[in-house]
C-alpha cells in the first residue's frame, strides 16, 4: 500500500520514525513535508492539505498526519472532500478508525503520545479492515455532508 506522510515542524521526527516503521513493514511511503526543521516552522494547514488532496487524488492510498495534538493537521485534512482524518491517541480508537468510519487518514500529536505508542496507534489503525454493513450506511451520510 502506497502511504503519504504530512508534519509540521512539531511533528517531523515523529514522522520520521513512523515512515521508517511503515517501510520495514513493507508500506511505500511518499512524504510531503514537512523536511527539516532547521527551515523554520510549517503552518499546519499546509501538509494537512497535501495529504489529504493526495489521498482523495488516489495518488496515495491512506495518509498519516502529525503536528503537536494532531488535531490542528487532521481538521485541515477534513476540509478537502473525501477525507476521513481521524486524530488518535490510542491503539483502540485507531483501530476503530478504520474498522468502523472507514478513515482514510491517521493523525497523531507528537506532543501527545510517545513513539511507541505513536507506532502501535499507526499499527492498529492500519492493521484493521473497514467492517461494512451498518458502519457503510453510517460513512455514507457523513460523506453526503460534503454533497449538499
Ligand atoms: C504548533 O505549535 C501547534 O499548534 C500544532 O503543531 C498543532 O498542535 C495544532 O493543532
Amino acid at each position: 500500500m502506497k502511504v503519504g506522510f504530512g508534519c509540521d515542524h512539531t511533528g517531523i521526527e515523529l514522522k520520521q520514525l513512523l515512515m521508517e516503521h511503515l517501510k520495514e513493514k513493507g508500506y511505500e511511503c511518499v512524504d510531503y513535508g514537512a523536511f527539516d526543521a532547521a527551515e523554520g516552522k510549517v503552518d499546519y494547514p499546509v501538509p494537512g492539505r497535501k495529504v489529504g488532496e493526495a489521498v482523495a487524488s488516489g495518488e496515495v492510498e491512506k495518509g498519516v498526519l502529525v503536528c503537536g495534538t494532531g488535531i490542528g493537521i487532521s481538521l485541515a485534512a477534513n476540509k478537502v472532500k473525501g477525507i476521513r482524518a481521524a486524530v488518535c491517541s490510542e491503539p483502540v480508537s485507531a483501530s476503530l478508525a478504520t474498522r468502523h468510519n472507514n478513515a482514510n487518514i491517521i493523525s497523531v500529536g507528537a506532543r501527545i503520545v510517545g513513539p511507541e505508542m505513536a507506532k502501535a496507534i499507526v499499527d492498529a489503525f492500519f492493521d484493521s479492515t473497514f467492517e461494512g454493513g451498518r458502519h457503510a450506511k453510517r460513512v455514507q451520510m457523513i460523506m453526503d455532508i460534503e454533497e449538499n
